[in-house]
């Protein structure tokens, strides 16, 4: 079975065929991310504007890289939660030009579940695992029971990881995204050159908080600049990556023990991380898991994730019609369309 699926959450407008949820017959994205390091952040409008723009011929390229028209399609996967809206829009209501149109079943997929099927494309991954989801957006602890079965087990109170290294990145001085510029330059610095605190989150013991992380950063730099001094930033994005790194590492391997997963899955952009990816991988051979990491083509956005979960949705069931909207937050755990 063959579905196209349809990308467009963020900056990545981004299309792609993939047979049976796992072969990737296709993978086509384009970015507006250029235009964004201008403003040192995805500018939602923009953004929105180089979809529609793009959308068409992504598609169609997506198509012929694969060799395939319409005709060849069974379903089209798009994504319809979370992510920026208007950005969504654009994807969603090609998406549902294009199953009219065509006569094609229409099937809405949530994003982050799109991010973890990264590792059915990459890997021969099968639920059920616990799987890290590290992303711009959230940052999750979830237990994956079935391809379309979803269980939160910890999240981000405040900022997502991705989030917190863009954000310390940025108060560096390095170039958007920040947390793709932390990876790069961290092997010139001392990662124990700066402590910071410990984030301590009450409650749910597999929660995480990175806003305190961040504001510490931040408090680092104007602190030093206040008082004249250098900062070497290397240090401080070697610092700052090894404390976010330990956070998300930690409760994984909590939640891994307490409920006895030997599959580990990471998924998500920050899932390219270097140093989050050496880290996982001594934490699991330490206690014997199976450690899953996508391919780091398929670590950020791209659409054959999407057509690859839009596979197990469909075998699920769900289809949209044309009323079909997009969402700008939706749980992993419960869909509604
Ligand atoms: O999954 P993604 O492409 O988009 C969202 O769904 O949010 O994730 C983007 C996030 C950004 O915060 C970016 O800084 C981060 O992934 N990221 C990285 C790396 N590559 C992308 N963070 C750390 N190290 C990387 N190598
Ligand atoms: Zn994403």
């Amino acid at each position: 079975m063959k579905i196209l699926g349809i990308e467009s959450s963020c900056d990545e407008t981004a299309a792609a065929v993939v047979e049976d949820g796992r072969n990737v017959l296709s993978n086509v994205i384009a970015t507006s991310l250029e235009e964004h390091k201008l403003y040192g952040g995805v500018v939602p409008e923009i953004a929105s504007r180089r979809h529609a723009e793009a959308i068409s011929t992504v598609a169609e390229q997506a198509l012929k890289d694969a060799g395939c028209t319409m005709d060849d399609i069974d379903a089209l996967a798009v994504t319809y939660a979370p992510g920026l809206i208007g950005a969504l829009l654009v994807g969603v209501n090609f998406a549902k030009g294009l199953s009219l149109s065509t006569n094609t079943p229409l099937v809405p997929v949530h994003h982050i579940r799109g991010h973890i099927a990264s590792n059915y494309i990459s890997n021969d991954a099968n639920p059920p695992f616990l799987c890290l989801i590290v992303s711009g957006g959230h940052s999750h602890i979830v237990a994956v029971k079935s391809y379309t079965d979803f269980e939160i087990i910890g999240k981000t109170r405040d900022d997502a990881a991705g989030e917190a290294l863009d954000k310390a990145g940025r108060t560096m001085g390095l170039e958007y995204p920040g947390g793709v510029s932390i990876d790069r330059i961290s092997p010139q610095g001392d990662e124990n050159a700066y402590q910071f605190p410990k984030p301590k989150v009450t409650g749910s013991p597999y929660d995480f908080s990175f806003s305190g992380l961040k504001t510490s950063v931040i408090n680092t730099i104007h602190n030093a600049n206040q008082k004249g001094e250098k900062i070497n930033i290397p240090d401080l994005a070697a610092s700052f990556q090894k404390s976010v790194v330990e956070c998300l590492i930690n409760n994984l391997e909590a939640v891994a023990l307490e409920r006895k997963y030997k599959n580990i899955v990471i998924a998500g952009g920050v899932s390219a991380n270097s140093k989050l990816r050496a880290e996982a991988e001594k934490m699991c051979k330490k206690h014997g898991f199976n450690l899953f990491l996508p391919q780091l083509k398929y670590c950020g956005d791209n659409a054959a994730m999407i057509a690859s979960q839009g596979y197990f949705e469909f075998l699920d069931g769900k289809t949209a019609d044309e009323s079909l909207n997009a969402y700008a937050t939706m749980p992993i755990d419960s869909l509604s369309f």
